[in-house]
């Protein structure tokens, strides 16, 4: 990590140790490059990329070729090696070994400033960090001119890209007020005002809404048809289908084959996992008895606060629905006894848990899975092994190792991680994460708490984990989860709580409800007054 160019998701913005800003592209002002179309398109050339990480090959010899005015896919399992592919086109990794070309013009990449200068522009993965700016100077930071900052320059770009792309981004609001989507749109407006010409997202959709995710389609497909390349890295099918022009299939490092879109569904999951996966099918049974009782609670945490009665039966999957921050997070942790209730009561098989302390409901047979896998649930730089250990704990403070490395390699081979008892989670890619997750979830779990279960899963991975839920309902646990898929709230719930603004706006049947329906729910219409 020692090498700065190395340093995932820094903004290229940010000052150089000398302390001087980066003006990543002299010449035009802003607001020319800004809407002026990307010019000529550009046509991209990677070759024979290869990069490791120790022993894992993320890019085997990857090679393709990208022409300019067009969305390009990139479509690949969990660790594939599309991120990593990425960032060597953006700069932010140095490939061991390839070549990039733009327009048959061999480039030397040492950084993202390289990458910028020379129109290639990567919107990362992880959710974008900025500094305590507001919209106009964080844009204006990485501006041609440096320091001497033109904040009425910054605040026109900004209306113009509400006309233009409908980007709604006021020019005064502290950067970290803004929601996901928004951060993104600023960061695609910075982008274009460096004079990109080869724009990457990189999984651009997840935790945006579904208004914002049609506002950046729009917006993809109105840059392309100025002449940008755009690539589009995804592992969601629709998505591809939905925009892209063509698509490029990686799998294990490798590229696996390309087509033009739209393409036969099958011949892509074939492509991406080396075989046809099948979703497992819902399952509906009588539910048990009731599991969760919460009677008549105010829960607050933070700025929300909500008022409600649930009961959630054994064998019974309940769907928590609503934009992100809606409040279903505080459901989630209330259930899980780790936020309490200011009144009314908490009851787990009838006991009453009302002001207990986690660890109360942990014995009582509960378990939460946030989102925040590697924030929460799991421990950064512990391994299989130790974590197999930590869960199993014998109460006393000598470790069994033996016995625990054993046990750890047991349950490697039943949730099939890619991993050894020595591997920290970390080093793990997100659906191997998940699966560990599940590996340490005890099996006669009461009732089960998922935040995003599949959240940046790919579709056999997630299928993966939707296997292992219905085999929990099947055995008689109660499920409550959070996502932000409809499909997957439909599909597998049978209860859907849709959460609007910190409450609970409607109870649904999942059966008999369409997607549009749910859809318009989660956005606030039909709102009671
Ligand atoms: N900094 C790193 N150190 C060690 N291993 C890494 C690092 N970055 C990526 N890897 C490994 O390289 C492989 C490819 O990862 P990459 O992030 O490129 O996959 P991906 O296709 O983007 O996956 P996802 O769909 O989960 O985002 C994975 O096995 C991953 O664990
Ligand atoms: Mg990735």
């Amino acid at each position: 990590m020692g090498d700065p160019s190395e340093r995932e998701g820094a903004p290229e913005h940010v000052p150089s140790p000398g302390g001087t800003p980066v003006a990543a592209s002299p010449s035009a002002p802003l607001e020319h490059k800004l809407g002026s179309g990307a010019g000529a398109p550009k046509a991209l050339e990677l070759r024979d990329i290869h990069k490791s990480f120790g022993e894992i090959r993320a890019n085997d010899g990857v090679s393709m070729s990208l022409s300019g005015g067009s969305i390009h896919g990139l479509l690949g399992e969990n660790g594939a090696g599309k991120s990593t592919l990425m960032k060597v086109l953006s700069g932010y990794i140095r490939a061991d070994s390839g070549e990039i070309l733009l327009d048959g013009t061999p480039l030397l990449m040492a950084s993202p400033r390289d990458a910028t200068r020379a129109g290639i522009g990567m919107l990362h993965q992880d959710p974008l960090v900025f500094l305590p700016f507001t919209a106009v100077d964080n844009l204006l930071l990485g501006s041609p001119g440096g320091r001497f900052l033109d904040r009425a320059e910054g605040t026109r770009v900004l209306a113009r890209t509400r006309e233009r792309f409908g980007f709604a981004l006021e020019p005064d609001v502290l950067t970290w007020n803004l929601t996901i989507g928004e951060r993104q749109q600023l960061e695609i407006v910075r982008l274009l005002s460096l004079g990109v010409k080869v724009l990457i997202l990189d999984e651009p959709t997840t935790g945006i809404s579904a208004d914002q995710r049609t506002t950046l389609f729009e917006a993809l497909r109105s840059l392309a048809s100025e002449g940008m390349t755009v690539i589009f890295v995804s592992h969601k099918l629709e998505e591809v289908e939905a925009i892209c022009d063509d698509v490029v299939v990686m799998r294990r490092g490798e590229v696996v084959g390309d087509t033009v879109v739209p393409a036969s569904t099958d011949r892509l999951v074939e492509m991406m996992f080396g075989t046809i996966v099948a979703e497992p099918e819902p399952i509906t049974m009588d539910a048990g008895d009731v599991v969760l009782a919460i009677e008549d609670a105010s829960i607050t945490e933070r700025a929300l606060s909500m008022h409600l009665t649930l009961s959630v039966r054994g064998s019974e999957i309940v769907g928590l629905a609503g934009l992100e921050g809606s409040g279903q997070r505080t459901l989630l942790r209330a259930c899980a006894g780790l936020v309490g209730v200011d009144r009314g009561r908490v009851l787990l098989d009838g006991r009453d848990l009302t002001g207990r302390p986690y660890r109360s409901f942990l014995d009582g047979g509960v378990s939460y899975m946030p989102a925040g896998r590697l924030e929460e649930g799991l421990l950064t730089g512990m391994t299989i092994a130790e974590h197999v250990a930590l869960v199993a704990g014998t109460g006393g403070f000598v470790v069994d190792w033996r016995a625990a490395n054993a046990d750890a390699e047991r349950r490697i081979r039943r949730f099939s991680i890619r991993g050894s008892t020595t591997t920290t989670a970390d080093a793990l890619s997100g659906g191997n994460q998940q699966r560990l997750l599940l590996a340490l979830t005890p099996p006669d779990v009461r009732l089960l708490l998922m935040e995003h279960p599949t959240r940046g899963l790919d579709i056999a991975s997630a299928d993966w984990v939707w296997t292992q839920l219905l085999e929990r309902k099947r055995q008689g646990t109660a499920i409550v989860f959070s996502s932000a898929d409809l499909d997957e709230l439909l599909r597998y719930s049978d209860r859907i709580l849709v959460f609007f603004a910190g409450r609970v706006l409607r109870v649904l049947e999942a059966r008999g409800t369409s997607g549009e329906e749910l859809g318009r729910l989660i956005g606030g219409k039909d709102r009671p007054p």
